[in-house]
């Protein structure tokens, strides 16, 4: 089945789906984006993100999009059911970029439209991965100072991941002045003696959906939280690490640059975390079945 996707207003084949070659998404990665979980045509947390949507335009400020990002929920729903995923799992895809206008670095006329895309695709979880645990690298994190916005400018994300993946891992974790932020594409967690490490939200992080969902678990647990950010030294030192995110939910990494993290498998506080985290996932998707 040829996939249908929303482009500026319309609903349309994947293949007739045309952007100009003067969209500033193109041209500059002048645009933000956000990746949406469904469960069952369910969409996960999808108030938070698209809030974390909107602050994106805010600060970017590309101002004219109608509806605002809450208007693209809609979207992504009406795309589960015409692309028939409304059961199992789907990821939805959203970018508004600040749309196409002649090459210069300054904001194009205020009347240009912003363009806007959305699409979704069935999606399979990393079981294998969640279940016996990752591998991963560290890597200096090169980055913008404004890692808060989700930008679609995604270069040093993409060159560490890949070296992550050359290197037969799956995520390169970022330091920065001798300090963890996170991921290339997942927040990270520390756990020493019972107590959760995770960066604090400054912008030298993007303050991720499921960071947010699992400090909240972690809570519920009455599970210490310490939110200084961790030292790329202390790595080699903690019992378990972890990676969340929209797609990864909870990973246990249990090999860092080489090394056996803690046991060499994955711990206990990730663990009870994970049956928590899916325990919602599929709680919240259940939920607002009954509810509609
Ligand atoms: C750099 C970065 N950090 C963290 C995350 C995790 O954020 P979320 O849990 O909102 O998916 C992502 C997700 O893509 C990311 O790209």
């Amino acid at each position: 089945m040829e996939p249908i996707v929303y482009l500026n207003g319309g609903f349309v084949p994947h293949r007739e789906a045309r952007i100009s070659a003067d969209d500033r998404g193109f041209l500059f990665g002048d645009g933000v984006y956000e990746v949406i979980r469904a469960v069952d045509g369910a969409l996960f947390e999808a108030g938070a993100h698209a809030r974390r949507m909107a602050a994106g335009l805010q600060a970017l400020r590309i101002g004219s999009l109608e509806g605002g990002a809450h208007a693209l929920l809609g979207v992504a729903e009406r795309l589960l059911r015409e692309n028939a995923l409304l059961e199992g799992e789907a990821t939805v895809y959203l970018q508004v970029t600040r749309g196409a206008a002649p090459r210069r670095h300054t904001f194009p006329a205020p009347s240009t439209p912003p363009t806007v895309y959305v699409s979704a695709t069935r999606f399979q979880p990393p079981a294998e991965l969640q279940e016996h645990g990752a591998a991963a690298i560290t890597q200096a994190d090169v980055r913008w100072g404004r890692c808060n916005v989700k930008s679609t400018n995604l270069l040093p994300n993409i060159l560490a991941k890949q070296l992550a993946a050359e290197a037969g891992a799956f995520e390169a974790i970022l330091v920065r002045d001798g300090v963890v932020t996170e991921g290339a594409s997942t927040s990270v967690f520390g756990v020493s003696r019972g107590e959760l490490r995770t960066h604090p939200l400054t912008p030298h992080i993007l303050p991720g959906i499921t960071r947010a969902v699992v400090l909240e678990l972690a809570a519920a647990r009455g599970l210490r939280v310490d939110e200084t950010p961790l030292r790329g030294a202390e790595l080699g030192r903690l019992d378990e690490i972890f990676l969340v995110g929209t797609t990864t939910d909870l990973m246990p990494v249990v090999v860092l640059d080489g090394t056996p993290v803690g046991g060499g498998s994955p711990g206990p506080v990730t663990r009870a975390l994970q049956q928590g985290y899916r325990a919602r996932f599929h709680g919240a998707a259940r939920s607002l079945l009954l509810s509609t």
